[in-house]
Order: C-alpha cells, then sequence, then structure tokens
C-alpha cells in the first residue's frame, strides 16, 4: 500500500471512461482493486473516493465511472493504495464470461485487456455496453446469465451489495444442477459494489457484506471487494 499524489490529466463525459489519472506505477489498482482518493483541490476537507480502475495507459490508468462532478482536468489528488483484493483471472481461461445486472461495466472491462491477452473468447452481459469495444466482443443481455453459466470456465461480476443475496441464490440454489457452474475455487468472483468511506483504517464496518455459509460476515474494504463464492 502506497500513498502518493497524481492529477486528472483528461475528463470523459460518456463511454467506459470517466477520467485518465497520472500516478506512479505502484499506485496503478489491478482489475477489481480501489484506491481512496482526495482532491487537494476541493475548498474544504471531503470523505475520500474510491477509484477502480477500467484499463490501464500509459503513465496510470483510466478511472471507472462515477466520480465526483467538481473534479475537472488539472486536478491534484492524495492517493492511498492500491486496496483489496481484486479479480484473479486464471491463466488458464479461454472463455471469460464479465456481468454486470446494471449500465456501468467500467470496472468489469479493466479485465478486458489481460483476457484478450491470453486469447480467450469474452462475453459481456451488460443492458448498456459502452460504444468502442472490441468487435470480438459478445454482448449479450443481463438476463443471459443462466444461460452463459455452463459455457464460461470463469465468470466475474460486479453488482451492488442488496443484489449479492439473489446473485449467490441463483449462482449456489440454482435449477437445474447441470446450468451450474462447477465448484472450483476461483471460478466465480464477485466485485460488490458498497461505500467504502474509511478503507479499513477506521474499522467503520460500512462496507460489511455477508457471505455463503461457512465465509460469514467480511469487510468489503479488506477482504474484498471482490470475493470468491466457491
Ligand atoms: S470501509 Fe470502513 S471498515 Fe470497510
Amino acid at each position: 500500500m502506497h500513498t502518493a499524489k497524481g492529477f486528472i490529466e483528461e475528463i470523459f463525459l460518456q463511454g467506459r471512461w470517466a477520467a485518465r489519472i497520472a500516478c506512479p506505477p505502484a499506485l496503478v489498482p489491478a482489475p477489481g482493486q480501489y484506491l481512496l482518493a482526495t482532491s487537494l483541490s476541493e475548498p474544504l476537507p471531503v470523505l475520500a473516493q474510491p477509484l477502480f480502475s477500467a484499463g490501464v495507459c500509459p503513465g496510470g490508468f483510466y478511472a471507472a465511472p462515477p466520480l465526483p462532478a467538481s473534479w475537472l482536468p488539472g486536478a491534484v489528488l492524495r492517493l492511498r493504495g492500491p486496496l483489496g483484493h481484486g479479480f484473479s483471472l486464471p491463466p488458464g481461461a479461454r472463455k471469460v464470461a464479465l456481468a454486470t445486472q446494471h449500465t456501468n461495466s467500467a470496472r468489469l472491462l479493466a479485465l478486458l485487456e489481460p483476457a484478450l491477452a491470453q486469447k480467450a473468447s469474452i462475453a459481456l452481459l451488460c443492458s448498456q455496453p459502452p460504444a468502442s469495444l472490441p468487435a470480438a466482443l459478445e454482448i449479450l443481455p443481463p438476463a443471459s446469465l443462466p444461460e452463459i453459466l455452463p459455457w464460461a470456465d470463469y465468470l466475474a461480476i460486479d453488482l451492488p451489495r442488496d443484489q449479492l443475496p439473489g446473485m449467490l441464490s441463483m449462482l449456489l440454489q440454482g435449477e437445474p444442477q447441470s446450468k451450474r457452474l462447477p465448484p472450483r475455487a476461483g471460478r466465480v468472483q464477485i466485485l460488490v459494489q458498497t461505500p467504502l468511506p474509511c478503507g479499513g483504517l477506521a474499522k467503520c464496518g460500512a462496507c460489511s457484506v455477508e457471505l455463503p455459509a461457512g465465509k460469514g460476515q467480511r469487510l468489503a474494504c479488506e477482504d474484498g471487494p471482490v470475493f470468491d463464492i466457491y
């Protein structure tokens, strides 16, 4: 974990990136990890903002939306991280599914370049995919998840905390049995969206997540925000 200053090189109003962030290489978060960022250009102290990668770029990374509307190009950021556990794409995965129930798939798309680099076929399940995605990607509606389960040998999901129980129920108890992914550590990972106000420093508990039996309650800021389901 490191602290350093970075700055906003560019803001994007549309598309899969919210901003291009310049920072030291050690601060660049891996897919699913995050930084806590405070803008030193804000006139009043504010809570640190979690920043997730939507892809790497020379000298830094692309931040996934949303970002505070008050952040402008040139703003200097105080950065702490990378924090938490991110996605672990298995090197042997050749059929990769990225699934979100909402419109923002940017945090999952940080896995795009690594998956393409290992020549995986990729399916993106998202209701509003951003423009300019590689043509090799298959775009499917979120409702296709039960059908994609038998195909994928790695599944990464991004969803809000309140949708976690329903997703776990579908993955762990859904029928028919033959359509579920065979349980194997690391085969299904879920990035759980929660507030991350302290990043584990104050043990505030705002990021608490209830996982399946045997795993119990965890802190998304330290134990996640990406969790193995099996
Ligand atoms: S964000 Fe405070 S304990 Fe996790």
